[in-house]
């Protein structure tokens, strides 16, 4: 079962080293988090296993890092300075600021309204402002001069990147259609809304394609591009089960109603993921059709197109675009994994239960106590897994209790090094150490000469 509460995982992801409020030093800033020595290991690990499956493991799909602050007019063609607005409200009483279609969709509870019908302010159900559409990109200013032509935006998300690059990456790789140009980096958001943690954050991590192919023959009925389009939710799908462990029966498929398109999309579906709140979004697949090249040729005057050999004519191709969040899906396994259960001794225990690929330490390497005898074997042992597996040594408290810390963090294998593999009393010892399992608790004794072999083994994927 996953965590019922993210409190719980609030908790756990500070005490741990995962994840930690922003700038608590100076009373906190809102919807920022700091990811700490184990919550930076987890990200790079879903972000790999994200990157092997989209870029590594595929023959029409290639890479890209492109500049996060880039030419203004890159978001006024994009459709971003004209509409990427929310509609915020300020409660007259209590003045905190709302998201509008929040208080609406019942994401505060069941809204409440006055006589004549109009939203109440969630908190105290004070009248709330006239609403006002509020421009979600941060701005900047780039230069010394602080003026309307040097303003520059943080990328709200990373597809612009891509679609500006597609001319240099068709020419300089020698692409044919179908391809897609992936990227992974931070975007910024400026949302107001508070709490759920790092649901919803001012800078996020995201993992994006954009997957170009031929236009379809009939633009009002392009079934083959829709089929595309439902081949990527259904591999994207796949990639949460199967890659990352997630249980099928917290995944949904949700297909946008039209009056809930993005302004680009002919369709989208949204990989839902069953939060302790309820449904909520993890990764969207949009049918982007032409619309973003299209937009960049407009406001460029220079069309972007593909020469297609065979017709020998120029054409705009359409795009599908698998757009994930890293640092939401990072939460997501952090519930997913959480287990509570009972130890070997029947005692409670918590277990993070990653699947190996992404746990942060693969392996910690644990002496049976302090004693001297142990030590030079047991470096020997961690010094040698280490150039392998992101590996944790430690000695100190009692062996019960560093197997807990362990599981609390998700280590898949404890490696432990005891009397019997140093020998005591004149006993020869056996050059042999136990390795424990995270989640069966089971334990094996493996020589040390094998020892990388079984990790090998038991650390698919990592
Ligand atoms: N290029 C399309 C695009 O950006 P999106 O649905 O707005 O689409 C994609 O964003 C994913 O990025 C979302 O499914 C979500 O996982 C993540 N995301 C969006 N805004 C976020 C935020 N403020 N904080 C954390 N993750 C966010």
């Amino acid at each position: 079962m996953p965590a019922k509460d993210l409190d719980t995982i609030v908790s756990l992801a500070k005490r741990r080293g995962f994840v930690f409020p922003a700038a608590e030093l100076y009373g906190g800033f809102a919807n920022t988090y700091d990811y700490g020595p184990l919550g930076v290991e987890l990200k790079r690990n879903i972000r790999e296993a994200w990157w092997r499956s989209m870029v590594r493991e595929r023959d029409d799909v290639v890479g890209l890092d492109a500049a996060l602050i880039t030419h203004p007019r890159v978001w006024v063609a994009s459709g971003h300075v004209a509409t990427f607005h929310d509609p915020l409200a300020d409660c007259k009483k209590c003045k905190m600021r709302w998201r509008v279609d929040h208080i609406a969709e019942g994401q505060y509870g069941e809204p409440k309204r006055n006589a004549a019908g109009e939203l109440l302010c969630p908190n105290d159900g004070g009248d709330l402002t006239e609403p006002r559409m509020f421009n979600l990109m941060f701005k900047t200013q780039v230069g010394t001069i602080a003026d309307d032509e040097n303003v520059a935006y943080l990328p709200p998300e990373t597809a612009q990147g891509i679609f500006i690059n597609f001319e240099n990456v068709v020419a300089s790789m020698r692409r044919k259609l179908p391809f897609g140009i992936a990227q992974s980096r931070v975007s910024f958001r400026n949302e107001i809304t508070p709490g759920k943690f790092i649901f919803r954050t001012l800078e996020f991590e995201q993992m994006e394609m954009e997957y170009f192919c031929f236009p379809p023959a009939d633009r009002d009925n392009p079934e083959e591009y829709l089929a595309l389009h439902r081949e990527w939710i259904d591999y994207r799908l796949a990639w949460y089960r199967d890659t990352l462990g997630i249980d099928a029966s917290r995944l949904r498929i949700r297909y946008h109603e039209k009056e809930e398109l993005s302004h680009y999309s002919a369709g989208t579906a949204d990989i839902e993921y069953l939060f302790p709140w309820g449904w909520g979004e993890l990764e969207g697949v949009a049918a982007r059709t032409d619309f973003d090249l299209g937009a960049h040729g407009k406001e460029s005057g220079k069309p972007i197109t593909y020469f297609d050999e065979d017709t020998k004519q120029h054409i705009v191709p359409w795009v599908i675009e698998p757009a994930a969040g890293l640092t939401r899906t990072l939460a997501v396994c952090m519930l997913e994994a959480y287990t509570e259960e009972p130890d070997e001794k029947g005692e409670d225990r918590v277990v993070l239960k990653f699947k190996p690929n992404v746990a942060p330490i693969k392996v910690a390497v644990l002496p049976l106590s302090k004693n001297e005898a142990l030590r030079p074997t047991a470096r020997r042992v961690y010094e040698m897994i280490r150039p392998v597996y992101m590996t944790q040594y430690d000695e100190t408290q009692s062996i019960g209790r560093r197997y807990r810390r362990q599981d609390e963090i998700g280590t898949p294998l404890c490696v432990t090094v005891d009397f019997q593999t140093v020998g005591e009393n004149g006993v020869a010892g056996d050059d042999a150490v136990t390795v424990r399992d995270r989640d069966s608790q089971e334990q094996i004794r493996v020589p040390i000469a094998n020892l990388l072999n079984v990790l090998r083994d038991r650390l698919p994927g990592c």
